[in-house]
């Protein structure tokens, strides 16, 4: 697997393609951490949308899913959304509060994106292989997300 250094500095020149639109940017970066990470399975952005008290599906990579709109509180995203904080969960099947986008899904990892300090969406991966995410994932992903701040 390629390591978070080496995609840290694929993200950073994803960013600076300022010829690509915002949006396929980040989609570029959804296909690369699915293709790169192997136990990262889905990968996408939510984003809130408008005023509502509800998350937009963004650009992703992956299975298209059913869960395009997802109020404020409902299922891990939806949590995320009102905690600010990241939430990591090594076996979906033991959450009560969740939401199954795929049967095939085990462990599940979403990080907030901060934009002057407001929760305005977040990075949410599936991954299909039970308890993968470290630490390691945290950093990076928030790593991520601080970049994509930057260009919206
Ligand atoms: N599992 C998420 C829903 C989004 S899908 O994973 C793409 C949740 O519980 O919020």
């Amino acid at each position: 697997m390629t390591s978070f250094e080496t995609l840290k500095s694929e993200i950073d020149s994803l960013i600076e393609s300022t010829d690509i639109p915002v949006n396929d940017r980040l989609l570029n970066i959804c296909q690369l951490l699915r293709e790169e990470i192997p136990y990262y399975d889905w990968v996408g952005f939510y984003f809130r949308n408008g005023d509502k008290e509800e998350l937009k599906l963004g650009p992703y990579a992956g299975e298209p899913t059913d869960h395009t709109i997802i109020p404020f509180g409902k299922g891990i995203c939806g949590q995320v959304a009102l905690s600010n904080e990241n939430f990591v969960v090594p076996d979906v099947a033991a959450q009560d509060n969740y939401i199954a986008c795929s049967i095939t899904v085990k462990a599940e990892i979403v990080v907030p994106l901060f934009v002057n300090g407001e929760n305005i969406g977040q990075i949410d991966i599936d991954s299909n292989t039970p308890d993968p995410f470290t630490e390691e994932d945290e950093r990076f992903l928030e790593f991520v997300n601080k970049k994509v701040a930057q260009i919206l």
